[in-house]
């Protein structure tokens, strides 16, 4: 599609728009003093603080702060992009989408996927309408019920039941005109072995719909109502298929990416069942792997939405295991790992059951950093008595910790693995030297904080600053773009005296360097230049366009928040009789508000 043709689409779905049409689809809304109003959809409220002012085009909420275009409320409300919302938003018009070129082939691709996932979406239907409203489905609520899962639970996710016959589902799909191999490419049915024909895969089991990030049924998971054996396992997944791949699925990402992004973390557990339970007790920034390892793909998806990744995984052997080899995998991704140890009950769904939110709470709170939980493994799991023993507990521990990159915390370990260890501190000195030596070559720094869990915008930060100041440093043509796109006054004065340093250098042609900063910096900056540059990791230059992208958003959204809350700070105290004036208010916060919302995406992928 032409970027031409493109635009005019946007343009005339934009002029048929009504955003009173659109909101009060998933609102219910009544006029006041000119204006709509409604509970916000995006916050929990009791009273209506959500505004929509038909004139303008827009909603805005005086809880939350939510606010924007019917697209806008659109792409929040279904959890897609902006562009998606518009198509929606186009199709519910009846407006066409001008025409993609596409090869043939590429169009029936999207058109078999198409029905694939419509296939997915009557199967879930067909289960949960078995499991709510059958008598079939008795033994499947009873197993919920007994499991403490609520109806609204099942309505949430959308639970369902599989009965105990061999094609009930198959026959069902056939008459509606869907071809076998169909429904073995979804992997509902399954080519008998021994004769011809066809059974259903999930049968007698609990089915629990796995949908991709999008809310689209991309598989199930069924659980076995009684103890598993050999011939039947605890949970019989749909296999991979175009659909599903368990590599790029998490489960619950389609309903807690809202929770995710507002905390600044995301829980991940092991089992859909413990997602399904912390989500319904109220933990609803959680997801769940569908029992491979976590993966990159996984990191990323979630990267999308926060920083902070916290494993929770089983107590057990195995899910400690999992954890440990999960761990190197989000390192790498730059998210920041903490992990819950789950005491007293096996995994998160027994604990919260048996303890409540609020003890659930207690844990996140106490959760540990990475290092911490090497540390606290394999002190756990070593002999570390003898001399021998210590070494090896040491040889366990350090690769871990010698790529934190900042000094004090490097430190702090070094004296904290040697009490542990009862070794004297240069002998964890030494080899810690000559750990770090050899893991020179894939030297990936490790982010940790030494601040709580809840605080450490700080950091992030400072972090961002450093990582612009070793860009510029050895790049100099990114010196003026810095200026262009950050206001000077982010900046600390010490920064900002460094800057200027950098922007005379560049104006009189000359590169700056070690010597020169020596001599022409105050001390206090010329330290401050010195710790930031020997503190880097080093990265490839692909890696650190990317930081720099990424740390230039960072900066570029903390001086977007401070106009914004400048500005809500101003609109509260406004006077009401001047409705012209807040309005303008209103929507030069909006005006951020989206600002901030395209930095954001623009650090995806
Ligand atoms: P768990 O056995 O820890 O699941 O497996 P759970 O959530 O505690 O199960 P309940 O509470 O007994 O119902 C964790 C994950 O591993 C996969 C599933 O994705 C499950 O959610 N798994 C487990 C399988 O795929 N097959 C199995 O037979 C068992
Ligand atoms: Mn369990």
């Amino acid at each position: 599609m032409s970027s031409a043709g493109l635009d005019d689409f946007v343009e005339r779905v934009t002029e048929r728009t009504d955003i009173y049409s659109v909101v009060s689809r998933y609102v219910p809304l009544t006029q006041r003093s000119g204006r709509y109003w409604g509970r916000c959809p995006f916050h929990n409220e009791k009273t209506a603080s959500f505004s929509v002012s038909a004139d303008k085009g827009l909603f805005y909420c005086f809880g939350c702060g939510a606010g924007g275009n019917a697209f806008k409320f659109l792409s929040l409300i279904e959890n897609i992009t902006y562009f998606e919302a518009v198509k929606l938003q186009a199709q519910r018009l009846g407006i066409e989408l001008p025409a993609q070129r596409t090869s043939p082939e590429q169009e029936r691709r999207r058109r078999e996927e198409k029905t694939l996932q419509k296939i997915n979406e009557l199967a879930q239907e067909f289960y949960h309408e078995c499991l709510i409203k059958t008598a079939r489905g008795e033994v499947g609520r009873k197993y919920l019920s007994g499991r403490g899962i609520t109806a609204e639970t099942i309505e949430t996710f959308k639970l369902g039941y599989a009965p105990d016959e061999w094609d009930n589902l198959f026959n069902k799909m056939i008459r509606q005109n869907f071809s076998a191999q169909q429904l073995e490419a979804v992997g509902l049915i399954v080519k008998r072995k021994n004769s011809s024909g066809y059974y259903d895969r999930f049968r007698q089991r609990v089915m629990i719909p796995i949908t991709d990030i999008f809310g689209h049924v991309a598989g199930f998971g069924g659980r076995i109502l009684g103890k598993e054996d050999d011939s039947s396992p605890k949970y019989l997944n749909t296999p991979e298929t175009v659909l599903f791949n368990k590599r790029n699925l998490l489960f619950g990402l389609d309903k807690s990416n809202r929770a995710i992004s507002t905390s600044g973390k995301a829980i991940v557990v092991e089992g859909y069942m413990d997602a399904i339970s912390l989500f319904s007790a109220g933990i609803k920034n959680v997801v769940a792997t569908l029992g491979t390892a976590f993966t990159p793909e996984h990191a990323k998806l979630i990267l999308r939405y926060a920083k902070k990744i916290i494993f929770c995984y089983d107590s057990d052997e195995a899910g400690q295991r999992a954890t440990l080899r999960a761990l190197p995998i989000v390192q790498a991704a730059g998210a920041e790992v903490f992990v819950i140890n789950v005491p007293d009950g096996k995994d998160p769904d027994e604990f919260i059951r048996k303890h409540g939110k609020e003890a659930f709470d207690g844990l996140l709170k106490n959760a540990t950093t990475l290092v911490d939980y090497r540390m606290n493994y394999v002190l756990a799991n070593t002999e570390h008595v003898t001399t021998s023993g210590k070494l090896r507990a040491l040889q366990e521990i350090l690769p871990v910790v010698v790529k934190i990159t900042d000094e004090v915390a490097r430190t702090e370990y070094r004296k904290k693995i040697a009490a542990a260890l009862s070794l004297d501190e240069m002998a964890v000195l030494n080899a810690w030297k000559k750990i770090s030596a050899r893991t020179e070559s894939d030297n990936k720094p490790i982010v940790i904080s030494r601040t709580k869990l809840s605080d450490n915008k700080d950091r992030v930060f400072r972090t961002a600053c450093e990582d612009i100041f070793r860009v510029m440093w050895h790049d100099n043509n990114t010196i003026s773009y810095v200026a262009t796109v950050l206001p000077q006054e982010v900046f600390s004065p010490i920064h900002q005296e460094i800057i200027n340093w950098f922007k005379t250098c560049v104006e009189q042609e000359r590169r700056p360097d070690e010597l020169s900063a020596a001599t022409e910096l105050s001390d206090a900056a010329n330290a401050e230049l010195a710790r930031i540059l020997m503190t880097g990791a080093e990265v490839s230059r692909d890696t650190e366009a990317n930081i720099f992208g990424d740390s230039i958003r960072i900066l570029q959204g903390v001086v977007l928040n401070k106009k914004y809350h400048e500005l809500l700070a101003q609109a509260e105290k406004f006077d009401s009789n001047d409705e012209a004036a807040y309005v303008k208010i209103v929507e030069e916060s909006l005006k951020i508000k989206r600002k901030m919302d395209n930095l954001k995406v623009g650090t995806r992928d």
